[in-house]
C-alpha cells in the first residue's frame, strides 16, 4: 500500500461519508443528536480541501493531517475520536512511503487504542469499537496465518459488518446514547457504521488498485 493508494483511500472515504450523510444523521436522530453524519461529512470536507497539500508528505504526515482537520472541524464526540484515531495511526506510519499488511494492521490497532484511550470505552458499550475491534482482530490473525491484506481486509469487513448488527442488541454505557439506557435497544450505532464505511472504502480500493 503506498502514499497514493492512502490518498486514494482518504478521497473515497470523504465520498462515502458525504453520500451517506443523511443516513448517518438518521441513524443518530434515533439515540442521539442527529449530527453524526452533518459533523463527519464536515470534517472530510476539510480533509478534502487539504488533499492537495498531502501530495508530497509521507503516509504518517498524511494520515496526521487527516486527524487534526477532524479534530478541527468536527464537532461532537466522533470528532477528536476520529482525530485521535487517524493521528495516532500517522504516529505509527511517521516517515513511511509504503505499508506492508503487518504495517497497516499496525496502524489500525494504534486507531483503535487512540479510540479506547480518548473515549475510555471498550468493546460492547455500543460505539465505534464495535465495529472497529472485531475488524482489527479477524485482520491481524488473516494476516498472521498467511492472508494477503486484501483477503484478510475483506474478512474484517466482514466481521465489521456483523458488530454492526451486534449494536442493535446491546445497551449504550458511552456518549450520548447511554442517556437512553435500555431505549437504545435495538437501534444501530452510528460510529460503528461510519467505522464500516470506512474499512469497506479501504478495501474497495484495495481492490481497485
Ligand atoms: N466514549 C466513546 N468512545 C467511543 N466511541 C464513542 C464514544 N462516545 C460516542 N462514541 C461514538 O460516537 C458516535 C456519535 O458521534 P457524534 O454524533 O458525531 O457525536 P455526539 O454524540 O457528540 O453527537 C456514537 O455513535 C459512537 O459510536
Ligand atoms: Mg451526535
Amino acid at each position: 500500500m503506498d502514499t497514493k493508494t492512502i490518498l486514494a483511500i482518504i478521497e473515497a472515504i470523504a465520498k462515502r461519508i458525504e453520500e451517506q450523510k443523511d443516513f448517518l444523521t438518521e441513524l443518530d436522530n434515533e439515540i442521539g443528536d442527529g449530527d453524526h453524519g452533518i459533523n463527519l461529512a464536515r470534517g472530510f470536507k476539510a480533509v478534502e480541501e487539504k488533499l492537495p497539500t498531502f501530495a508530497d508528505k509521507d503516509i504518517g504526515a498524511i494520515l496526521k493531517g487527516v486527524g487534526t482537520a477532524l479534530v478541527s472541524t468536527v464537532g461532537g464526540a466522533s470528532g477528536p475520536l476520529y482525530g485521535t484515531a487517524f493521528m495516532k495511526a500517522g504516529n505509527v506510519c511517521k516517515g513511511k512511503t509504503s505499508l506492508t499488511a503487518y504495517e497497516f494492521a499496525a496502524a489500525l490497532d494504534a486507531a483503535i487504542n487512540g479510540v479506547k484511550m480518548r473515549g475510555k470505552a471498550v468493546e460492547g458499550e455500543k460505539t465505534m469499537l464495535d465495529a472497529l475491534c472485531p475488524a482489527y482482530k479477524t485482520i491481524k490473525s488473516g494476516i498472521d496465518g498467511g492472508k494477503n491484506l486484501v483477503d484478510a481486509l475483506a474478512d474484517g469487513v466482514d466481521a465489521a459488518a456483523k458488530g454492526v448488527e451486534y449494536t442493535k442488541t446491546i445497551i449504550a454505557t458511552k456518549g450520548r446514547a447511554s442517556y437512553l439506557k435500555e431505549r437504545s435497544l435495538g437501534h444501530q450505532d452510528p460510529g460503528a457504521t461510519s467505522s464500516l464505511y470506512m474499512l469497506q472504502t479501504t478495501l474497495e480500493v484495495l481492490r481497485g488498485a
